[in-house]
């Protein structure tokens, strides 16, 4: 027994509780790099750990992940991807305010495995025109529904046809008839349009695609066998999509704080691009800036929670206690922690302030609770030990960089000696101020071209796998943090995590050393 207590006390003497390393550390910030958590007895396996998290009343992930803001990251597809992991997507600002309230619909509207806008063909088109459109585009799919101008289903161009031989051929004397293409009532795809979908290719062997219209015989969306048979694979899957109560994907969108030629807060702006948003089904805005402890972020939140009561709103940044109870007490149910530690940023540089996360994160988290809001660690995190860090003191974690290689993430692919990017770039680089985050920064749009000094750069990231994929890699080091840890849920490994700072042969000692590496780790 003696023994055992002796155990303890050097144990936590060495490994100590949030509240006593990171006062022992006051006056130092540290960030993810700079310590480590401590293992501890545990009996669950980290597949069983659970991620589930309540960012707010009624809007709980199911992995603690949300992708970014950011004109290189999230726009419908990644917020799709995200929220189908359990995950959410904040659609970036950097767009007119009718093409985001589009981005949202997409994300709320959006039925898996449904591809919702299939891309058609006109019937007075050639086989040669269609096949260009594929080389310029770089389909990869030949198939094509082909409707009128009214959108009216006129019949299906088959891969069969897609050859340069019937390149001259008009599509009308190459399709498949309207009345031999396989079609089913929008109205009769109910609840599981999935199953309706499975149980309709099961019963007709050698069909794959079957076409959705409207009771007009207008195209509405398009099923495809090998997406189906993908989804009932993934049926199986540990993470459930983040949903709504009215079973719709969670979708978040950002708004931005802009003025008035006199310098005033836009009100009338503000209160019509968020009802825009709360019409379209969004579940939370995010209150997006580089400062958030200011007159005009606390201005901005006041009145979107004044209009609209019930809606969640994500503020920030902040990285001190003081910054989080203000934006709690304008009406902020989310806070947004992270200056300067992005991986694109450079405030810390060009203003001189900001604080590495972890003393932000552990600042931040003992005022949180007590004001009854979460806390996102938005930026600088580059793998999944930093995620597990994190959320030893925040609710989720915001990615930009290691998503923004994805094929979800918006932009295009370019290659340079023989290897694949993908542009990522700082909402406060010059280019991403001029398209319109300008205000995030503190700048009057109309300055955005002009000499403002810039708080971000542009930059490329090698193009990484698919989101899934690559999600499926980060939850499984968060699950193993937890199983370290012997916490099966994240309120208990926020309760027993043990931190001691590293030294840099630590640091070191951390990655790979000392071999040369054959394949790189994920
Ligand atoms: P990561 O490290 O995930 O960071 O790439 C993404 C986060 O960085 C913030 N952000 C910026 N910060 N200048 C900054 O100082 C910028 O230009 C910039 N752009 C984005 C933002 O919080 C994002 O979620």
């Amino acid at each position: 027994m003696a023994a055992e207590q002796n155990a303890q006390s050097l144990d936590s003497a060495f490994y100590q509780s949030a509240d006593t390393f990171f006062s022992g550390q006051a006056g130092t910030a540290l960030t993810y790099d700079d310590l480590t958590l401590a293992t501890l007895y545990s009996e669950i396996l980290p597949r069983n750990a659970l991620l589930d998290t309540e960012l707010a009343d009624g809007l709980t992930l199911h992995i603690p992940m949300v992708s970014a803001d950011m004109d290189t990251v999230t726009e419908s597809r990644m917020a799709i991807g995200m929220a189908l992991n359990g995950g959410l997507g904040l659609i970036h600002y950097n767009m007119a305010d009718k093409q985001q309230l589009k981005e949202v619909s997409r994300v709320k509207n959006h039925i898996h495995g449904l591809i919702q806008e299939p891309i058609t063909v006109a019937p007075d088109q050639t086989v040669g025109e269609v096949l260009e459109r594929i080389d310029a585009k770089s389909y990869s799919f030949s198939t094509f529904p082909v409707v009128g101008d009214d959108q009216k289903l006129v019949g299906l161009l088959s891969g069969n046809v897609i050859k340069p031989r019937y390149a001259s051929k008009k599509i009308t004397d190459a399709l498949v008839p309207r009345d031999q293409v396989q079609t089913i009532q929008e109205k009769k795809l109910g609840a599981d349009p999935i199953t309706i979908a499975d149980q309709f290719f099961t019963e007709h062997p050698g069909i794959n695609k079957l076409l959705v219209v409207d009771s007009e015989d207008r195209l509405r969306g398009l099923f495809t066998l090998s997406d189906i048979e993908r989804i009932t694979l993934e049926k199986q899957a540990q993470f459930r999509p983040a949903r709504d109560d009215q079973f719709r994907l969670l979708c978040g969108a950002a708004v931005s704080t802009p003025r008035t030629p006199d310098g005033a807060l836009d009100r009338e702006r503000i209160e019509t691009h968020v009802g825009g948003l709360v019409e379209r089904g969004a579940d939370v805005v995010a209150v997006s800036t580089a400062h958030g402890h200011t007159k005009g972020v606390g201005e901005a939140v006041e009145l979107i929670r004044t209009a609209y009561p019930y809606l969640q709103i994500i503020a920030g940044n902040v990285t001190a206690a003081e910054g989080v109870e203000f934006l709690a007490d304008k009406g902020a149910n989310i806070i947004k922690i992270g200056q300067g530690p992005g991986s694109i940023c450079t405030t810390r540089l060009v203003a001189g302030v900001g604080i590495p996360q972890m003393t932000a994160l552990y600042v931040a988290s003992r005022v949180a609770e007590a004001k009854g809001v979460s806390l996102l660690a938005d930026g600088g995190i580059t793998k999944s030990g930093d995620i597990v860090k994190a959320l030893t003191l925040a609710n989720g974690v915001i990615c930009g960089g290691l998503l923004a290689g994805c094929p979800e993430a918006p932009g295009k692919v370019m290659e340079i000696s023989g290897k694949l990017y993908k542009q990522y770039r700082g909402m406060g680089s010059l280019e991403a101020m001029k398209a319109g985050s300008a205000a995030r920064y503190g700048h009057a749009a109309k300055d955005a071209g002009r000499k403002v000094a810039a708080e971000g750069i542009e930059a490329l990231k090698e193009v990484s796998d698919n989101l899934d994929h690559l999600l499926a890699q980060l939850i499984g080091g968060i699950q193993a943090g937890m199983g370290y840890l012997g916490a099966p849920s994240l309120p208990e490994l926020r309760e027993r995590a043990r931190y001691i700072r590293v030294s840099p042969a630590g640091q070191r000692e951390a990655a790979a050393h000392d071999v040369v590496e054959m394949k790189a780790s994920q």
